[in-house]
Parts: structure tokens; C-alpha cells; sequence
């Protein structure tokens, strides 16, 4: 895909690889429409990388303002040719300890919130498809914590591992539709994540930009050739 005047939604925009996701995809000439619950900081993105990167304030746990997200993009843009499902989180920690809210947040954000987001993409794409005969790209962001299981990680390791079953499945239901689902797994990336999760994160992490680079290339592949998973890992990660 040229990526020149594709419209992307990036959820998750607002910090870590969503912004480097953003950043590389406006620097492709894309329309970025950016979702997190933060507002003034996707203001304060567009102002940084202009007018091709157009906050779209929305908590992927709330049903009603992902349909009311969708609609806007439809409406203000008319087409979406690529959606990257990025907004997650982990919240770290032994079971037995594990608040209720920890367990259904994870789930709430990274696994439904997916689901919410793609279910209002797919009729977009496939209403593509039915016009241009291409119908778009799906990235799902899951981890190296949806390959392998790691003590206190067992919430975030069921959600991660959730969203590569999802990704399989609906990249099987969906190509014959003319949309491609790519399924991303990074081990530890630089980003606040590790703050947000409690851990210490890894000694040498890789960069949000590489892993971007590695997205864009995904995207920009011909038509009928899908990279369907895709696993990366910094080389020395004790550095
Ligand atoms: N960093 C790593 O080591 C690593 C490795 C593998 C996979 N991942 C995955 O990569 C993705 C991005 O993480 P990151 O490392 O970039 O962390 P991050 O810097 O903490 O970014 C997380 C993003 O998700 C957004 N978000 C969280 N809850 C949301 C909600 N309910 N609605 C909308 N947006 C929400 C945040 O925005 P607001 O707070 O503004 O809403 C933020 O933009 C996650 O899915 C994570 O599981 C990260």
C-alpha cells in the first residue's frame, strides 16, 4: 500500500509506539486520525506534527465513543485504509494479590477494546473493498507476552495471547475480503509502559522508532502479499 493520503487510525496515539507509529505514518503523507483518553496531549501532537494528525479523543473501553470515533472518521475523511489496534497496557503482579480492577482493565483495554475498534473498521473496509477491490490493513500490537507465559504477567500474558488467537482468526475471515491482519509481538520496547505495569522493564530495551520502521514496512507491501505475524526482540537485552 502507498501509504500517501491513506487514512490510519492509530489507537494508543497519545505516547510510546502510537506516537512513533504516528509520527512515521504522517511522514509518509497518511492522515493519522489519533485515539487515547488524553486530549490536550493529541492537541499538543498536532501541533507538533500538523495538520495530518487529527486527535480523536476516545476510551477504547466505552463502547458508545468508539462507534462515535468511527463515525467521525468516516464522516471527516469519507475512506479508512488501515487501523492499528496499540492502546494497551499491563498491570504486573502475583494472582493472589491481583485487584479485581487490574484483571478487568487489561482485559477492558487491550482484548474488547480491540474487539469495539475492529468491529467498526471491518464494515468501513469491506464497503472499500466492494468499490476499489482492496480493503485495507488491520495491525494488531500484542507482544512477545502473547508467545510466552512469565510469572505475574498472567492477566497481560491471557490478554496478549487473546489478541493473537483474535488476530488469526479474523486474518483467515477477512482476506478474502481484500483486508489484511498483521499480528505484532515486540519484546520490551523504551516507552512508560514498564512505569504504568510496575516492573522494573529490561536493561536495553529497543526503540518504538524500530518497531514503527518494521510496521511501515508491513503496510507498504503489495496487495497480495500479508504478513500475517511478525516477532521482534532486542538482541542483548541485559545490554
Ligand atoms: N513497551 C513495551 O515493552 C511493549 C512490548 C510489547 C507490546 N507492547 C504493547 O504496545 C502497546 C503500546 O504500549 P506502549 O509501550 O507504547 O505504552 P504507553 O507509552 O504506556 O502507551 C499506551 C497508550 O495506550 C493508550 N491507552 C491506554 N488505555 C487506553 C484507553 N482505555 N483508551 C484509549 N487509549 C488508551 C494511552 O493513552 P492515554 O493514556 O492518553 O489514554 C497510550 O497512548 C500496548 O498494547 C502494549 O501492550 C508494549
Amino acid at each position: 500500500m502507498d501509504l500517501k493520503d491513506k487514512v490510519v487510525v492509530v489507537t494508543g496515539a497519545s505516547s510510546g509506539l502510537g506516537l512513533a507509529f504516528s509520527e512515521a505514518l504522517v511522514a509518509k503523507g497518511a492522515h493519522v486520525f489519533g485515539v487515547s483518553r488524553r486530549r490536550e496531549t493529541l492537541e499538543a501532537i498536532r501541533d507538533d506534527l500538523g495538520e495530518r494528525f487529527h486527535p480523536l479523543p476516545c476510551d477504547v473501553t466505552d463502547e458508545v465513543q468508539v462507534k462515535m470515533a468511527f463515525e467521525a472518521v468516516a464522516r471527516e475523511a469519507g475512506q479508512l485504509d488501515v487501523l492499528i489496534n496499540n492502546a494497551g497496557l499491563g498491570k504486573f503482579g502475583p494472582l493472589d494479590g491481583m485487584p479485581t480492577e487490574h484483571w478487568t482493565v487489561q482485559m477492558e483495554t487491550n482484548l474488547s477494546g480491540v474487539f469495539r475498534c475492529t468491529r467498526e473498521a471491518v464494515p468501513l473496509m469491506k464497503r472499500q473493498n466492494a468499490k476499489d477491490g482492496f480493503g485495507g490493513h488491520i495491525v494488531n500490537i500484542a507482544s512477545i507476552a502473547g508467545l510466552i507465559g512469565n510469572p505475574n504477567l498472567s492477566a497481560y500474558n491471557a490478554t496478549k495471547f487473546g489478541l493473537r488467537g483474535f488476530s488469526e482468526a479474523l486474518m483467515k475471515e477477512l482476506r478474502d475480503d481484500g483486508i489484511k491482519v498483521t499480528c505484532v509481538c515486540p519484546g520490551s520496547v523504551a516507552t512508560r509502559f514498564a512505569d504504568v505495569a510496575g516492573s522494573q522493564g529490561t536493561a536495553n530495551p529497543m526503540q518504538a522508532e524500530d518497531i514503527a520502521e518494521t510496521v511501515v514496512h508491513v503496510l507498504e507491501g503489495p496487495d497480495n502479499y500479508l504478513i500475517s505475524e511478525v516477532v521482534m526482540r532486542p538482541l542483548r537485552p541485559k545490554g
